[in-house]
């Protein structure tokens, strides 16, 4: 892989790469260390949308390994506020780093300038699009916490219209013949593109509403929170928002884990985050020894 863009773009070889890799890097991310692995290179960051785990872990990622950052944080702190195009914005951060992140509204951003740059293009999140940095270190959270992802039921929940984490998870966990559950209000189901997809694929899926339907079933339930700021009618949010409440009296005596990519509003209630259920924090520390195993690789060419 020249870019990490797109899920679909991984085969499960590689996923499985960067897995076992993330292994070997955790005790670094988890310690004070630093390797010199990228000492030398340069990230550059293009963050046009906001970010909090993905900026900063991939920030975290490159410094333990001796690496170093440069780029912004919100377009206003740009020359795109003067009109600068993201063609020219994307070529400027080519003369300076050795590698691209970027996380845009548009759909298809970081595909766009992975074409018109050379050096190595990170999708960190294009519109209702992917997410495939986070799906892997979703991967990985699973995988740590049942050493296998083959065979377990995994229930994706909330906005599974504009949330960009599950339409790219929902890819590789098919890949791992994960069994999976997509539930929604029928406004924000997984986009029909996807589940064709899947079913080509031969994935095992089934849609509902009804989270009582499938929570004695589930191994994982991932929660996602509904995208306002991708809402074309503030009023459609206001009707569907606060559809699922994931507190610990739905969750107590049930032997499953809880996800968020995070930020959550108010779909996790905070009566969990003390509990054995809470996996949404350890998740997003996972943030670090994943993304510095798709830095190493990626910068060096290595897979
Ligand atoms: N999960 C995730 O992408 O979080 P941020 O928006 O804070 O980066």
């Amino acid at each position: 892989l020249n870019d990490v863009i797109s899920i679909k773009d991984f085969q499960k070889k590689d996923i499985e790469f960067i897995l076992n890799e993330a292994e070997n890097l955790e005790k670094i991310a988890k310690s004070q260390e630093f390797s010199d692995e990228l000492a030398g290179k340069i990230l550059g960051m293009m963050f046009f949308e906001p970010s909090t785990r993905t900026r900063l872990s991939f920030e975290t990622s490159m410094k333990r390994l001796g690496g170093n950052c440069v780029g912004f944080a919100g377009s206003s702190a740009s020359s795109v506020s003067k009109g600068e195009s993201l063609a020219d914005t994307s070529k400027m951060f080519e003369a300076y780093s050795d590698a691209l992140i970027i996380r845009h509204s548009l759909e298809g951003a970081a595909k766009f300038i992975s074409d018109i740059v050379d050096v190595p293009v990170i999708n960190a999140g294009d519109g209702a699009g992917q997410h495939p940095t986070q799906t892997l270190l979703d991967l990985y959270t699973i995988k740590r916490q049942f050493d296998k992802i083959k065979g377990l039921n995994v229930a994706l929940v909330g906005d599974l219209k504009y949330g960009r984490t599950v339409h790219s998870l929902a890819y590789a966990l098919g890949m791992f013949d994960a069994q999976m559950s997509f539930v929604s209000p029928d406004e924000l189901k997984m986009p029909k593109e996807t589940l064709h997809d899947l079913k080509k694929n031969n994935v095992k899926f089934h849609e509902t509403n009804s989270l009582k339907d499938v929570i004695d079933e589930i191994d994982v339930l991932y929660v996602t929170r509904i995208q306002k700021e991708r809402f074309p009618d503030e009023e459609e949010y206001s009707k569907i928002k606060g559809a699922y409440l994931i507190d610990h009296d739905l969750v107590k005596g049930k032997d499953l884990i809880v996800m968020h990519p995070l930020p959550r509003v108010d779909e996790i209630s905070t009566d969990i985050d003390n509990t054995k259920y809470n996996k949404y924090f350890e998740q997003a520390f996972y943030g670090v020894p994943v993304r510095m195993a798709i830095l190493k690789n990626i910068i060096k060419n290595k897979f």
